[in-house]
């Protein structure tokens, strides 16, 4: 499966705009996390994009993941682990543990777009947007609260740093800021 394999099954997948959009911005985060790790880009994006496919297939969260694997399974030759990084990002509900950098890798990027763009949102863009502001943010708990910080500061178990994981999520988010409309 190529990205626009995967553009295409998403489209057919996911009509509302509000997932557009966060699937949109999981995929230029983990493409940055890729690229910085020296990791396969496409395949990082892929899992962005199509990590909550199923969100409309299959409303309940407990089951979340588990369709969009059964869905990539069934029209393409999704490897297996993108379908493992998929599943294991609903770690709390389906009991499948992120293990590799991969897996941790989704699990932060779902998370850290989810800040950025609430972040962004009330100051109205992300222009300008720093580290330092985002870590307070970070720190903040009542801040954006459904966010889970644990899954972020995970990201150190892929070997990126947490100041670092930041910035580039940042800039990947910026870099679509006119498609999320920021
Ligand atoms: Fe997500």
């Amino acid at each position: 499966m190529n990205i626009d394999e995967a553009r295409k099954l998403f489209n057919e997948y996911v009509t509302l705009e509000k997932i557009r959009l966060h699937c949109k911005g999981v995929e230029s985060v983990m493409r940055a996390i890729a690229l910085e790790l020296g990791e396969d880009e496409e395949k990082w994006a892929i899992a962005g994009l199509m990590h909550d496919m199923d969100c409309e297939a299959e409303p309940d969260i407990k089951n979340q993941g588990r369709k969009a694997v059964e869905i990539l399974k069934e029209k393409t030759d999704c490897p297996e682990d993108i379908c493992h990084a998929i599943l294991a990002h609903n770690e709390s509900n389906l009991g499948v543990k992120r293990e590799s950098k991969f897996d941790y890798a989704l699990s932060a990027a779902d998370n850290i777009s989810g800040l950025i763009y609430a972040y962004g949102l009330i100051k109205g863009t992300l222009e300008g947007m720093q580290v330092k502001g985002l870590k307070k943010k970070l720190r903040d708990k009542g801040f954006a609260a459904s966010v889970r910080r644990d899954l972020i500061l995970d990201i150190e178990k892929s070997g990126l740093e947490l100041g670092r994981f930041l910035e580039i999520s940042i800039k990947a988010m910026q870099e679509i800021s006119d498609e999320i409309g920021l």
